[in-house]
């Protein structure tokens, strides 16, 4: 079958490369992709924003199955508008993209299911806002409602950082601000926990740790992922337990009282404390790069699993596991998160070991004149599995010295908390 991936970073390229396993599949699209997936697909350019021209090109090309990577058109309602045309979509609608799109009405749906997550208000000027911080305990969370693709967290630590936050929010600095939020800090262990779901049953799909700060020791600025692990060492039964009953269910509930179902990958992102879970966030869409982490543990074929999510015959479907650790560290331009250089052409790629433990995900890069250009801040992703972490950071850490690339950097402490 002819299958269409709509992304362009190291988390569409580790799904177009476990879909290529399959025999199931004799074409993939990427929408745009990036020099990884057009090695093993067809990258196509096309307008993300411009829902028709998707629409048209997949009946064009008799594309048989969109999975959709990144939230912004899952927020903007792409499956809804492809379904209305009989497309088969791995994806949420847009209802319940809001999970991701608006974090005041996860807030809410929290509050209104009892859900454990960090004490909150909503607040809809700055002064009210400002009044509220002047009586807090610090550190407190300060959080842009929208899309902010992870900056729109601050962690205040004083009265006038709350206030330098509260001010750029509200002056539009992650886009129209009617409201914001301010949180309780919670102290404890973070932790990606993953599910897929069919609207009508879900199943659990793994768990991972990632760092998202700039700097070793998790320091420094938020960015989308500096390398993460798999899985989490925080799971255990019980924590699983806890985390489906006191959260996943009653928001599937939820959801479902409000007229909506969930089908597509939940991102449930946790702070764990005491082994007790606290819901920071949801994502409606799998981790960049808790994915490319993940799936080269999966045993079961993907697109049966992708499938049987649009069939909602999820129940039908064992999904295997392999019982190895997997670590993930990410090649970033110099100069992220901040400003970087684009166009910084990467060589020694074929030095690169790659085999079924160990694996190169691209991220920012593009191929040009038969070169390999890093455009991106993110730009590979090298991924080993192992029955030992240290062995897997071991193995990652000789790919990254023969790429021995001098336009980027990454972080040398990924996993530091299961490594030493
Ligand atoms: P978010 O975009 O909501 O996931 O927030 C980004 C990061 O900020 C999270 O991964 C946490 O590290 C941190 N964070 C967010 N909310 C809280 C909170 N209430 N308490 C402690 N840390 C938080
Ligand atoms: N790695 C964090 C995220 O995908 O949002």
């Amino acid at each position: 079958m002819k299958v269409g991936i709509i992304g362009s970073g190291g988390r569409e390229h580790a799904i177009c490369q476990s879909l290529k396993n399959s025999n199931k599949i004799n074409k993939i699209f990427c929408f745009p992709g990036n020099a990884g997936t057009q090695q093993i697909a067809e990258n196509v350019k096309i307008d993300l924003e411009k829902f028709e021209n998707l629409k048209n090109f997949i009946f064009e090309n008799k594309i048989e199955l969109i999975i959709v990577g990144p939230e912004k058109p899952l927020v903007d309602g792409l499956v809804d508008y492809l379904e209305k045309f009989q497309i088969k979509v791995f994806g949420p609608n847009k209802f319940s993209s809001q999970l991701e799109g608006s974090k005041i009405f996860t807030k809410e749906l929290c509050k209104k299911y009892k859900i454990p997550t960090a004490k909150f208000g909503i607040f809809e000027d700055s002064s009210k806002a400002k009044n509220f911080v002047n009586n807090s305990n610090f550190p407190i969370v300060v959080k842009a409602d929208n899309l902010a693709s992870g900056k729109g967290v601050y962690i205040c630590h004083s009265k006038e950082e709350a206030e330098t936050a509260i001010d750029e929010i509200f002056n539009g600095k992650f886009g129209i601000a009617k409201n914001i939020l301010i949180e309780e800090f919670l102290k404890g262990e973070e932790m990606s926990f993953f599910t897929i779901h069919d609207g009508v049953s879900f199943k659990t799909f793994e768990t991972a740790q990632d760092h998202k700060r700039v700097l070793e020791g998790d320091k420094g600025k938020n960015t989308g992922g500096m390398g993460a692990y798999s899985p989490s060492r925080l799971i255990n039964n019980e924590l699983e337990k806890k985390i489906i009953n006191k959260i996943i269910n009653p928001t599937l509930k939820g959801l479902s009282e409000m007229g909506s179902e969930y089908k597509g990958f939940l991102y449930t992102g946790l702070m764990i404390v005491d082994n007790e879970p606290y819901l920071i966030e949801y994502n409606v869409r799998m981790g960049d790069p808790e994915c490319q982490t993940i799936l080269p543990r999966l045993k079961t074929d993907l697109i049966d699993i992708f499938l049987a999510c649009c069939e909602k015959e999820l129940k039908e479907i064992n999904i295997e596991w392999k019982n190895a650790k997997s670590l993930c560290v990410v090649l970033c331009s110099n100069g992220y998160p901040d400003e970087f250089k684009k166009n910084i052409q990467i060589n020694n790629l074929n030095n690169i070991k790659l085999n079924l433990d160990n694996y190169m995900f691209h991220a920012g890069t593009i191929k040009k004149n038969e070169k390999i250009l890093a455009v991106g801040g993110r730009v590979l992703n090298f991924v080993s599995l192992s029955n030992d972490f240290k062995i897997a950071k071991k193995n990652v850490e000789e790919n990254l010295k023969k790429l021995n690339w001098n336009g980027g950097f990454f972080r040398k402490d990924i996993g530091y908390k299961v490594v030493e």
